[in-house]
């Protein structure tokens, strides 16, 4: 899958795209008490399906959904507003100052999976710093979809997959593991191929 983000979303080209939020995104905002509150980033946001999901709820302050294609946020923007969300258009390693720190929450689908490796370490530091101090990380990770032999997904899985181990290793030290589960629900084809993890900034 080409990494030229702003070429795939000006030609069509969005495999990842489904139309619609994360279905372990609704799995969990469904679950009693589950809720994001104040203010909520969504890096790599995409056609911001997420964040209206979150939008929706009613319940944060405002959700900001972050990307570096200015025409995937062109698409974003023509959407029906579903609650208090925004759109900015930022790369995630060069956050704008207001944006340090600002954040009560950030929930992270498929971003990490579109970082190069090399700039993993990079991209955890950049979330922890967009966060409050103890700020929680709700971060659903495309694992390896190959990793057992099996045929790649519709759409072609992941630019760059991990593994548990991967993610154990660059959260370690930055992040506290709260909680982590395969969610059930999944788009066609990533069924068992995804990570649930609830962090929280470590300070
Ligand atoms: C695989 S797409 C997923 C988009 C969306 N989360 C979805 O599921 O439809 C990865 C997204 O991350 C964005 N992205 C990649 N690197 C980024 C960076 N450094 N800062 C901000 N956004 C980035 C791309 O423009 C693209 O929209």
């Amino acid at each position: 899958m080409s990494t030229d983000w702003e070429s795939c979303y000006r030609a069509g080209e969005t495999p990842w795209d489904k139309g619609a939020p994360a279905p372990p995104l609704l799995e969990w905002l469904a679950q009693p008490g589950h809720r994001f509150e104040g203010a909520v980033l969504v890096p790599g946001c995409g056609l911001g399906h997420d964040v209206r999901a979150i939008a929706a709820t009613g319940q944060a302050r405002e959700v900001v959904g972050l990307d570096l294609s200015p025409a995937a946020l062109a698409l974003a923007r023509q959407q029906p507003p579903a609650g208090r969300e925004s759109y900015a258009e930022a790369d995630l390693f060069d956050l704008p100052p207001a944006f340090r720190g600002r954040f009560d929450w950030v929930f992270e689908h498929t971003c990490f999976c579109a970082i190069d490796p090399a700039r993993r370490a990079a991209d955890v530091r950049a979330v922890a710093g967009a966060l409050k101090p103890r700020g929680p990380l709700h971060a659903v990770f495309y694992l390896d979809p190959w990793a057992n032999g099996e045929p790649p997904p519709p759409g072609g899985g992941p630019p760059f997959p991990a593994s548990r181990e991967e993610i154990d290793d660059l959260f370690a030290g930055r992040f506290e593991r709260l909680d982590q589960a395969v969610p059930v629900r999944a788009y066609r084809g990533r069924e068992g191929r995804e990570l649930r993890c609830l962090f929280r900034r470590e300070s």
